[in-house]
């Protein structure tokens, strides 16, 4: 990566403005909100030891969901520093705006080593727009831009490019932090010259959503496995029959145009030859977004492709489990984005644990690089308890499937090259 390291930083007794993702799942519990998976907050806190150590005072800027320009209080950080503060092992300080005169105040009350956390920027519409004057804001708070934030590098609002704009424009660093930058060398780098075989397991819902990274790693990968309920849109191109899979019958185009690029690479791609599906019945109740409610029933395999009338598929079948992971087991080289199935109901998570075993079992005794790609997948490994026997996994979901596409994205184009140094 040819960007500035925070290692190359010389941040003595400067205001160093981090952002941070920490837009982390959370719920209320008797009214208080309570964070139930902190491993974006842990993710940063080698970068936050470093500036510390190196005597910055440190500005944390973040996101938490997306409360467009209200100030949702269940959208609050303060339970974020409290967190933060526990796991760093010192106080977190906590301005209850992310400018204006509550920052300023409380970052300039900062001693090299300091940390405060600001209130979620997205309580300003101005964030997602990326506005100048709230940017420059921001920028008033710092000397230093950090950016540690891969998770949200894929967008181009104040915190995480506007900002770094201003900074740089007016003479100061902008640097990648420590996560950026490991982020950046598993889903870049590390891919360019992979050891082979390379495998890509892709899963998910929607063929939409993966086309273009399925478009990109068709020109690195030698096999490409398909799961989740975005096979079936691949199955209906190939004519056999969906019942009440979800599908995406326009984009049977676009799944054959892969398949026929596989062909003319002899990139081997995979298919489910097998379903487990199950019958969904009306339970007559309605959700919060008052969609039908309904009760997956009798779940059952398929000998074959073809998925009856009344029945959904809602994992890969064992054939295809079997199949799948043996050509797993071969890798040296593997991404994984998406699960294979409705993992989250114990009834149809084989398949997607079969293949987390086989990978992690690829990178204990094979010396595979294994990358996961960040949003369901993570939570799908460490599900299975198999979240420390891969190599990397991703913080970012969106980002990291945009990086995986090959796109620039904003938050990282925005900080300084190296040679600035
Ligand atoms: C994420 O959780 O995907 C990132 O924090 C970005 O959030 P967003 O999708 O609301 O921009
Ligand atoms: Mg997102």
């Amino acid at each position: 990566m040819n960007k500035l390291s925070v290692n190359d930083l010389n941040v003595q007794n400067k205001r160093v403005l981090v952002r941070v993702d920490y837009n982390v799942p959370m719920e209320d519990k008797d009214g208080k909100m309570t964070i139930n998976d902190a491993t974006r907050i842990q993710a940063t806190l080698p970068t936050l030891r470093l500036l510390a150590s190196k005597g910055a005072k440190i500005i944390l800027a973040a996101h938490l969901g997306r409360p467009k320009g209200k100030r949702e209080p269940s959208m609050s950080l303060r339970p974020v520093a409290a967190k933060l503060s526990e796991m760093i092992g010192k106080p977190v300080a906590f301005a209850e705006d992310c400018v204006g005169d509550a920052a300023e105040k409380a970052a300039a009350a900062l001693k090299p080593g300091d940390i405060l956390l600001l209130e979620n920027v997205r309580y300003y519409n101005e964030e997602e727009a990326n506005d100048a004057v709230f940017a420059e804001k921001l920028a008033r708070l710092a000397d230093v831009y950090v950016n540690d934030a891969f998770g949200a590098a894929h967008r181009a609002h104040a915190s995480t490019e506007g900002v770094a704009r201003i900074i740089a424009r007016r003479g100061g660093l902008c640097a990648a932090g420590l996560l950026m930058e490991r982020e950046l060398h598993f889903l870049g780098r590390e891919l360019e010259k992979p050891a082979r075989p390379f495998v890509v397991i892709l899963g998910g819902a929607k063929v939409s959503d993966k086309i273009k990274v399925i478009d990109r790693l068709l020109e690195m990968a030698d096999s490409i496995l398909i799961g989740g309920a975005m096979a079936y849109t691949f199955n209906l191109a190939e004519g056999f029959k969906v019942g009440k899979s979800l599908s995406e019958p326009d984009k049977q185009d676009v799944a054959r145009a892969a398949m026929k690029k596989a062909g003319e690479r002899h990139v081997q791609f995979l298919l489910p030859s097998d379903n487990l599906i199950g019958t969904p019945v009306d339970t007559g109740k309605v959700n919060k977004k008052g969609k039908p409610v309904m009760d997956i029933q009798n779940p059952r395999t398929t000998q074959g492709r073809d998925v009856p009338p009344e029945a959904q598929g809602l994992d890969i079948g064992p054939e295809t489990a079997r199949r799948y992971c043996e050509v797993i087991l071969k890798a040296k080289t593997i991404i994984w984005n998406g699960p294979m199935g409705l993992f989250e109901d114990p009834r149809f998570a084989e398949g997607t644990n079969a293949v987390a075993r086989a990978v992690a079992e690829a990178t204990a005794k094979n010396g595979a690089k294994s990358i996961i790609g960040g949003g369901d997948s993570v939570k799908a490994l460490n599900k299975a308890g198999l979240g420390d026997k891969v190599t990397f996994m991703s913080t970012g979901g969106g980002a990291s499937l945009e990086f995986l596409e090959g796109r620039v994205l904003p938050g990282v184009a925005a900080l300084s090259d190296k040679q600035h140094e």
